[in-house]
């Protein structure tokens, strides 16, 4: 399993792994042009991992100087329960730690499974703050839920 820096030619794989997933909703933030965009300015912390050249992993992160914000955390369903996962968020949290930021946050739907992996990776559930969220630029929207 190789865990290397995301790359703008992942962009048609990625979007096949993270379809595959309720759990990651696409938006009008997965459009190539949004994709781009975020890499270019997160390119340190944006993590694919690849297994026999076949991209079976993503995480990307972000950093807006303050915090650091965990999207799109996914491993194809044929790798799942070998430490990848763990590999692309040890990955991802190493290099925002290395750019000097002390906390990272991440939303995630209250029934997805995945809080129990973050659980027993380090992080911690908050009951104390309520996320809130407004759409900006409605025609944008691709999803059937809204996220991020
Ligand atoms: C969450 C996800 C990335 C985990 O990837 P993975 O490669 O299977 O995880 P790892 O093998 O590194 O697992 C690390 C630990 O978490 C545990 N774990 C992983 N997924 C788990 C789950 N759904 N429920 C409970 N524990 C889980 C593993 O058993 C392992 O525990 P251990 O260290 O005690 O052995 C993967 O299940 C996934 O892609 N889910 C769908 C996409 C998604 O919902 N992403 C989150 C969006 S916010």
């Amino acid at each position: 399993m190789d865990i290397v820096t995301m790359k703008k030619n992942d962009y048609t794989e990625l979007l096949a792994l993270w379809s595959g997933f309720s759990g990651n909703t696409m938006t009008g933030a997965d459009s190539m042009e949004d994709f781009e965009k975020f890499l270019c300015i997160n390119a340190d912390y944006c993590y694919s991992a690849f297994e026999n050249g076949r991209l079976v992993g993503s995480v990307m992160a972000g950093s807006d100087g303050r915090r650091g914000y965990i999207y799109h955390l996914a491993v194809d369903e044929s790798q799942q329960g070998k430490g990848t996962g763990r590999k692309l968020m040890d990955a991802a949290e190493n290099a925002l730690r290395d750019a000097g930021i002390e906390k990272a946050h991440l939303f995630i739907y209250t029934d997805n499974t995945a809080i129990e992996f973050y659980e027993k990776t380090g992080w911690h559930r908050r009951s104390d703050i309520a996320v809130m969220s407004k759409v900006l630029i409605g025609d944008k929207y691709m999803g059937t839920r809204l996220e991020e």
